[in-house]
């Protein structure tokens, strides 16, 4: 196992931690270990021991469509070429407007603005803030706290991280976030006999909480169709209706976090489409430059913008990053809207190559809960309840599928796949192969 997971250049002479690079989300102790990459080319990754590895999580979920997709390549080398980066206060260009324009026009004809920002967590970050100060620009006072539900995951910034489930990421820092409402998340599967209880449930636990005091909330933030980190729990397009019908009744606004369900995760262009609703505020990262450049945006209607629209200084929405629009990072988001639109099939027919996949492990006895949406799909390991990170359950099968070529991670018992557009039928079946194998290889409990 050593072999497989040499390091960045090691001193083996050093007691303590021989890196200069602190890895995220990563123990020090025992040493961590890492593959070294060499380049990576549409749905594989070449390490610098000359082996291969399937990318079957989108290095992260942003490799929309494949690494190193050329057309995205080189529209970033052009624009390096006349303007790299430039401050975005009292200059614009090109690159942001044409991006914020292609994005409105493939999204809901309600969300009508567009602020940009650096990644997931500064997309959601500006979301809160955004939605918090609206009320005060209004005049409106005590509409200050938050609904979220649980199990959510919307970043690692402070704000970003009160919204989330509490977890093994957040707890050094719970004296510092802020209280928020948490409401159970009707996640769904495959057979499920049960979904609407489930769903009744959460709008009940809902109701509740606006019987007390509809007017202390600023706004509710959901992933929409899928919670990402949480365990890749998936919820149906029409909880997302009812949910937003019962906010409307209060006028809490809706905060969409698609940083990762947006560009065609889901098998629509965008996972409001899918389900039929436009939110008050829209974040998308991710995939938005096809995973070769950070960028983040958020979105809002015309009614959140217009609560900023005014002469009073201080209605302004201060807020910004040095990064902001980065050409780069635009141009690169235009290159891969274009591949997205003509490459949509891929992402849209996905779901049935799954369904296919999942077919194979079925009635296996070892595994619950099988789940697809659009180019995601997920299945959890009975044993070892626990999704959380610190499962050894998670890291043991990593180690499996690596031996064999394929980089999964799995979230503790929930193994899932989430692959760039580019993987044909047969890569897809052989993803569902390899866990097969390795399963047969873990000890039962
Ligand atoms: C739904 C969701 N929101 C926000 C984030 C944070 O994005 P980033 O890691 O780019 O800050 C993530 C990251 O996984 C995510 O899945």
């Amino acid at each position: 196992m050593r072999r497989l997971f040499g390091i960045f250049p090691m001193n083996e002479d050093k007691k303590k931690f021989p890196y200069v690079v602190w890895p995220p989300f990563t123990p020090l102790k025992p040493r961590p270990e890492a593959l070294r990459v060499r380049s990576g080319n549409g749905v594989f990754l070449e390490l610098a021991d000359g082996r291969r590895l399937m990318d079957c999580i989108s290095s992260w979920w942003v490799t929309l469509h494949g690494h190193c997709r050329p057309e995205i390549a080189q529209a970033i080398y052009h624009q390096a070429m006349s303007l790299e980066q430039v401050i975005y206060a009292g200059l614009t260009h090109e690159p942001a407007e044409e991006l914020a324009r292609r994005l409105l026009s493939l999204l809901p004809a309600g969300l009508t603005r567009l602020f940009y920002s650096d990644d997931g967590s500064t997309s959601v970050e500006v979301a809160l803030k955004m939605a918090f100060q609206y009320w005060k620009n209004l005049g409106i006072k005590g509409r200050t706290r938050f609904l979220a539900f649980e199990g959510g995951y919307h970043g690692d910034t402070v704000g970003a991280m009160s919204v989330g489930q509490r977890s093994v990421f957040t707890r050094a820092f719970d004296e510092l976030l802020f209280d928020v409402d948490f409401l159970p998340y009707p996640q769904t599967w495959a057979d499920d006999f049960r979904v609407d209880e489930k769903e009744e449930k959460s709008l009940a636990a809902l109701d509740r909480l606006l019987a007390g005091n509809p007017e202390r909330y600023a706004a509710l933030i959901i992933e929409p169709l899928v919670q990402g980190a949480g365990g890749m729990r998936m919820c149906r397009p029409r909880f997302l209706r009812s949910l937003s019908d019962h906010l409307k009744k209060f006028d809490i606004p809706v905060i969409y976090d698609e940083v990762m369900v947006g560009f065609g995760r889901t098998g629509d262009f965008f996972a409001c489409q899918k389900a039929q609703t436009t939110p008050d505020i829209l974040c998308l990262s991710k995939g938005i430059t096809g995973g070769f450049m950070p960028l983040g945006v958020t979105v809002c209607t015309e009614r959140i913008f217009n609560a900023f629209y005014d002469d009073d200084p201080y209605k302004t929405f201060y807020h910004g990053h040095s990064y902001t629009a980065n050409p780069l990072g635009c141009a690169a988001g235009l290159a891969s809207l274009d591949l997205l639109q003509k490459e949509k099939r891929r992402f849209m027919g996905m779901q049935a190559w799954h369904e296919r996949g999942m077919a194979l492990l079925k009635d296996h006895p070892r595994l619950a809960c099988h789940r697809v949406c659009g180019t995601i799909a997920a299945v959890n390991f009975r044993e070892g309840s626990d999704p959380g990170y610190l499962s050894d359950l998670g890291p043991m099968l990593r180690h499996r599928f690596l031996e064999r070529g394929f980089l999964l991670r799995p979230l503790g018992n929930v193994l899932y796949i989430l692959p760039p557009y580019c993987i044909t039928e047969d890569q897809i079946i052989s993803i569902y192969k390899c866990i097969q194998e390795v399963i047969k290889e873990i000890p039962e409990a």
